[in-house]
C-alpha cells in the first residue's frame, strides 16, 4: 500500500466532560474521567506533530472543551505550529473575556451548538437551566470578538418542525454558516432512537425548506445539512472515507479513524503517549485496515460509487450486520437496507417521547423525562465537577 496522502483535520476531543447531556451524545458509553485525559504537554507535541504530519486543521472538541483550563495554551500552541483553528463548543462555560483571550491565542472560528429556538425545550434537550439564554449571549459576544460564527442545529423528531426557526435565528445571530444536523445513531444516541428518529415526511419537509433557503440565503449564510441514514438511498461518505481526510484522537489519546471507531470489535487503537502520530497515521494496522478499497466485499467491491463514498461508514455496518467490511446499511444494495428503513418508520411512529439521560461523574443514570423526578434532569451550571475542578 501506498503512504496514505497527509490528514486534512485533527479532531482533538480533548475532554469527555460536559455540563449539558444531549440524549444524542455521540461521545462513547464510557466517559473518561479528568485524571485519565491528556496532559497539556501531551497536547501540544501533538498538535505539533500533527502540522509536521501535513494536517491543515484542528478542531478542538469534546465533550466540551472549554471545561480544560489550558484550552488557550493549546490554541496558542497549535497556532503557532501553523494549523488552522477551530472550537465546537456549546458555549455554556464561555464569557466575553475567554473568547477574547481565545482570539487573541490565534482562534480562528467558533461552531456553537443549539438543541432548538423554543427556549423551555432546548433547556430540556440540554438538561441545563438557562443553556439557550446563554448561548444566545454568546453567540452575541463571538461576533463581538470577530470570530467567523457557525450555529449547529441538531435536529431529530421532536424539534425538526422548527427548522425554519432555526434558520432564521442563525441569520439573526451573524452566523456565516449554518449546519442543520439530523441525529447519527451512534454512541448514547441509539439508546433514544425511538424518541427521536423523525417521520419521513418531517424529513422531506425540512428537506425542501432547506433547499429553498439555500437560495434566499445565498451570500448571507451557507447552510450545511446532514440527513438521517436510515432515510437515505445511498450512504454518506463517512469521514471522508477510512484514514482518508480525518484523526480523532480521544481524551486519553486513542488515535482513531473516526470518533465511533472504537465500536468495531475486533479493532485496537494506538496511543500518542507511545506512538508519533505520523507513524499511527501511516502504519497502524486499524488506520490500513478499511483504507482505500481493497477491504470490500460485494456490492462495494464492483459498485461504481465505492471511490466516492468509500462503502460507507463502517461503524454503521458493524453496528447493523456485525461485519465492519459489509456495505453500510443505509445504502439500497446492501442486504440489511429495508431492515434498516424499516426500524426507521416503526421509530419514528413509536410513542415514546421520554430521552433516556446520562450523567458524567459516575456511572450512568438511565433517567426518563417523563416521571416526576423529570427537573432532576436539569444539572446545576454551578456544579464545579463539570469543570473538572
Ligand atoms: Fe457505496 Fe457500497 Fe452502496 Fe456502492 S454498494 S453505493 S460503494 S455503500
Ligand atoms: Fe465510524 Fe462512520 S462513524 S466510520
Amino acid at each position: 500500500m501506498n503512504a496514505p496522502a497527509p490528514p486534512l483535520a485533527l479532531l482533538a476531543e480533548l475532554t469527555h466532560r460536559c455540563p449539558l447531556q444531549c440524549p444524542y451524545c455521540s461521545n462513547p458509553l464510557e466517559l473518561v474521567r479528568a485524571s485519565e485525559e491528556l496532559a497539556t504537554e501531551d497536547w501540544l507535541r501533538v498538535l505539533n506533530e500533527a502540522a509536521e504530519l501535513g494536517c491543515m486543521q484542528a478542531h478542538f472538541s469534546g465533550g466540551e472543551p472549554t471545561a480544560r483550563r489550558d484550552l488557550e495554551t493549546l490554541v496558542a500552541g497549535a497556532s503557532q505550529a501553523g494549523l488552522y483553528l477551530n472550537l465546537i463548543t456549546s458555549g455554556v462555560l464561555l464569557d466575553a473575556a475567554r473568547i477574547d483571550a481565545l482570539a487573541k491565542a490565534g482562534l480562528e472560528h467558533i461552531q456553537l451548538s443549539f438543541q432548538d429556538t423554543d427556549v423551555a425545550s432546548a433547556d430540556h434537550i440540554g438538561g441545563y437551566a438557562g443553556g439557550h439564554a446563554k448561548k444566545l449571549d454568546i453567540a452575541k459576544q463571538i461576533r463581538a470578538a470577530g470570530i467567523p460564527l457557525t450555529a449547529n442545529f441538531v435536529v431529530h423528531r421532536r424539534n425538526i418542525d422548527r427548522v425554519p426557526a432555526m434558520l432564521e435565528l442563525g441569520v439573526a445571530l451573524g452566523a456565516s454558516r449554518i449546519e442543520i444536523a439530523n441525529v447519527q445513531y451512534y454512541g448514547w444516541a441509539l439508546a433514544n432512537r425511538a424518541a427521536l428518529m423523525p417521520t419521513r415526511e418531517q424529513l422531506d419537509e425540512a428537506t425542501k425548506i432547506v433547499e429553498q433557503k439555500r437560495e434566499t440565503l445565498k451570500g448571507v449564510a451557507i447552510i450545511d445539512f446532514v440527513v438521517t441514514d436510515y432515510y437515505a438511498r445511498r450512504p454518506k461518505s463517512c469521514m471522508g472515507g477510512w484514514g482518508r481526510q480525518f484523526i480523532n484522537i480521544t481524551p486519553t489519546g486513542k488515535v482513531l479513524p473516526c470518533h465511533a471507531a472504537e465500536s468495531i470489535a475486533g479493532l485496537s487503537f494506538d496511543n500518542v503517549r507511545n506512538r508519533s502520530l505520523g507513524d499511527i497515521w501511516r502504519n497502524s494496522t486499524s488506520f490500513n485496515r478499511f483504507r482505500g478499497t481493497e477491504w470490500m466485499k460485494e456490492p462495494c467491491r464492483s459498485c461504481d460509487r465505492a471511490e466516492l463514498d468509500w462503502g460507507g461508514c463502517r461503524c454503521q455496518a458493524f453496528a447493523v450486520t456485525g461485519d465492519a467490511a459489509e456495505a453500510d446499511p443505509a445504502c439500497s444494495l446492501s442486504a440489511a437496507h429495508d431492515n434498516l428503513l424499516a426500524s426507521a418508520v416503526t421509530d419514528s411512529q413509536s410513542e415514546q417521547t421520554a430521552f433516556i439521560y446520562r450523567r458524567i461523574g459516575g456511572a450512568i443514570h438511565a433517567l426518563r423525562d417523563d416521571v416526576p423526578a423529570a427537573r432532576s434532569n436539569i444539572q446545576d451550571p454551578a456544579d464545579a465537577r463539570l469543570r473538572g475542578e
